[in-house]
């Protein structure tokens, strides 16, 4: 949550940053804002509450600079604002820093500034950090680096930042701890930011800081230390590796599509094989993961798995229980990561921990992988962005590979996540014995069609479009499925809640009647998941149910099924596939329909209110 970047170097600092910024803006979008250096040493700062549009619109000209940092922010202390809005300076305007995290201490901090007579002029918790470093200075630091390294001793909580100060030109300092940040190198020039889509369009050499790690660059040098380290070793850099990032600029880029939420549902197909590609030996009848290799002794001895994840990919670790307690007869546990630290699952050596995470940095979801590691379990990462703080942070893990996810609901990485958390499956399966090479062979067979299946539901975009259309004015929908669908329904329901604001639940189909068939009437429109599958009849009789009284149905059925059409008013198809594959098709029409609702009700898909993409807040 929230974006900060920050660039040094010759060319014009201020348009760097607010183009790097436009980058993350999927990270929140309460307001935005920019403090630039310019060639007369003057501070140019702008801010704006709500997108960054808004404050492109404020920003008339902007200055000639080599040093600037900009800011997106997700508010979580103040509400959104001028003054609120990030970047924050000192009190003689001479500091200028924008963060991203929370400063868990900050009213005892403020209250000790305040004491000694510093100015606060916002409500967040930020702002303590320019004052303490202002503070420093004043009290003998011999510089921003030096200052900036106290300060951040005295913090407890979780923070990236990118800061300069008006006195040191040739100085910008990023620092982490709990939030994100890599260094972007490039020719006589560095960009701090919170992900690499920020610094992709000048450079695709990054470093990525660890917990307590601080940049000092100047257009020329780049130094990191860690600022915990004190006394003579304190000025000793660390060596670190420069990493090349495989994205392309192209690939996050919206490109002949209207939204990059369409733009990443039609890239499914793709997004499969590219999870696929060289692990799904169907010939061998079994899964090859490279990214597990160091681990392979371990995993022989694993007796139980928990799967941890936040929103979407928890819903994706739903259906990696059913996977794995079928595939590789390996007793799953799935938990919120957001509870896991509070209510630990009793785990220790035995026990494999699958952290799911497209982001790789959801805070709670990289706590749970912290705790999980000090019971001695085995953490795995399921996770898109490489290089990424819960990637680097497991003992070993599967990539996605799915590119960049840049709307903030996540589709194409869901579906990626089925894919590897399948191949997981049968990778366990085949460890444990608990499948034959002749069952693998078949399945991952089956998993090599779902590329050109999925080709297929997105041909009927134009049909789900116009359902969309005939239920654009229903305010409540409910979305029932059974067994590996069921967690699919879930899903279905918050895509349309999260992008249309259209109120939705999901629920096992077998449940209904316990409570949620008491809303039912002609008003409100259940979309039923009822592939040919082992539930099939059962989940036809909740159908009719609901058409007892009179909900209309839009029914997710197996390509020829014509019995589904007596009581469904209207039929998507889906193709043929083996159950335990069938939710990487089904969920496929329910993002489509959501899509859809969400334009037709003219919502700001890739941005709806209140969201953002990278939680990287508890
Ligand atoms: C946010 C996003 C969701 C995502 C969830 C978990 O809520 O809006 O789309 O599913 O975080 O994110 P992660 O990156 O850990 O999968």
């Amino acid at each position: 949550m929230c974006g900060i970047v920050g660039y040094i170097g010759k060319k014009n600092a201020a348009q760097i940053t607010l183009e790097g910024l436009k980058r993350l803006e999927y990270r929140g979008y309460d307001s935005a804002g920019i403090a630039a250096l310019d060639q007369n040493g003057a501070v140019f700062m702008r801010r704006e509450v709500g997108k960054i549009s808004a404050l492109e619109k404020k920003l008339k000209i902007l200055p000639q600079s080599r040093l600037s940092i900009a800011h997106t922010r997700w508010a979580t202390h103040g509400e959104p604002s001028v003054s609120n809005a990030h970047p924050h300076a000192d009190c003689k305007n001479k500091i200028f820093l924008a963060h991203n995290g929370i400063i868990e201490n900050h009213d005892k901090i403020r209250e000790a500034l305040l004491r000694e007579g510093h100015v606060f002029r916002s409500e967040t918790d930020t702002e303590v950090l320019t004052h303490l470093i202002e503070r420093c200075l004043a009290f003998g630091a011999p510089d921003l680096q030096s200052a900036v390294a106290q300060a951040l001793r005295h913090v407890v909580g979780t923070f990236g930042i990118a800061v300069f100060s008006a006195d040191e030109p040739d100085t910008l300092i990023g620092a982490r701890r709990g939030s994100p940040l890599l260094l972007g190198v490039g020719k006589n020039e560095f960009i701090v930011a919170s992900d690499a889509a920020a610094v992709l369009k000048r450079t695709r050499k990054v470093i990525y800081l660890n917990d307590n790690e601080m940049a000092v660059l100047s257009p020329k040098s780049k130094k990191i230390f860690n600022i915990l380290r004190t006394g003579s070793k304190s000025g000793k850099p660390l060596k670190k590796e420069v990493k090349m990032i495989d994205w392309s600029l192209e690939d996050a880029e919206k490109g002949e599509f209207t939204h990059f939420m369409e733009k990443e549902i039609h890239e499914i197909p793709e997004v499969i094989e590219n999870a696929l590609r060289g692990r799904a030996l169907a010939k061998e009848g079994r899964a090859k993961l490279g990214g597990l290799d160091s681990v392979e002794e371990q995993l022989g001895g694993i007796e139980r798995a928990v799967i941890t994840a936040c929103g979407t990919s928890y819903y994706a670790g739903l259906i990696g229980k059913y996977l794995f307690e079928k595939l590789a007869h390996l007793p799953t546990e799935v938990i919120y990561a957001s509870e896991f630290r509070y209510h630990p699952p009793i785990i220790g050596k035995e026990t494999a921990v699958f952290a799911v995470s497209q982001s790789g940095e959801t805070a709670d979801t990289l706590e749970a992988v912290r705790e999980a590691k000090k019971t001695g379990a085995l953490t795995l990462g399921i996770v898109n962005v490489v290089g990424s703080s819960i990637a680097r942070e497991v003992h070993a893990g599967i990539y996605n590979h799915a590119g960049p996810e840049i709307a903030v609901a996540s589709t194409k990485a869901f579906v990626s996540q089925l894919a590897v958390l399948t191949l997981a499956a049968v990778h366990l399966g085949r460890v444990r014995g608990a499948i034959s090479q002749e069952s693998a062979a078949e399945l991952l067979k089956e998993m090599l069609a779902l590329p050109s299946k999925a080709r297929k539901i997105l041909a009927l975009g134009g049909k789900i479009k116009n359902l969309a259309k005939s239920y654009s004015n229903h305010d409540n929908f409910l979305y029932l499925g059974r067994k590996y669908n069921w967690p699919v329904s879930l899903e279905g329901a918050l895509k349309l809640k999260e992008i249309s604001y259209v109120h939705a639940e999901g629920y096992p189909a077998g449940e209904m009647k316990h409570g949620p068939i008491a809303l039912v009437d002609s008003n409100f429109p259940a979309m039923v998941i009822a592939p040919r599958d082992s539930v099939y009849e059962k989940t036809l009789s909740n159908l009719q149910e609901l058409k007892a009284r009179r909900a209309k149905i839009i029914a997710l059925a197996t390509e020829g099924d014509m019995e589904i059409k007596k009581y469904a008013n209207h039929v998507i198809n889906i193709p043929q596939t083996p159950e335990e594959l069938s939710p990487i098709l089904s969920v496929i029409p329910l993002q489509l329909f959501a899509y859809h609702m969400a334009v037709l009700k003219g919502r700001d898909v890739d941005k709806p209110r209140n969201l953002a993409k990278s939680v990287t807040v508890e």
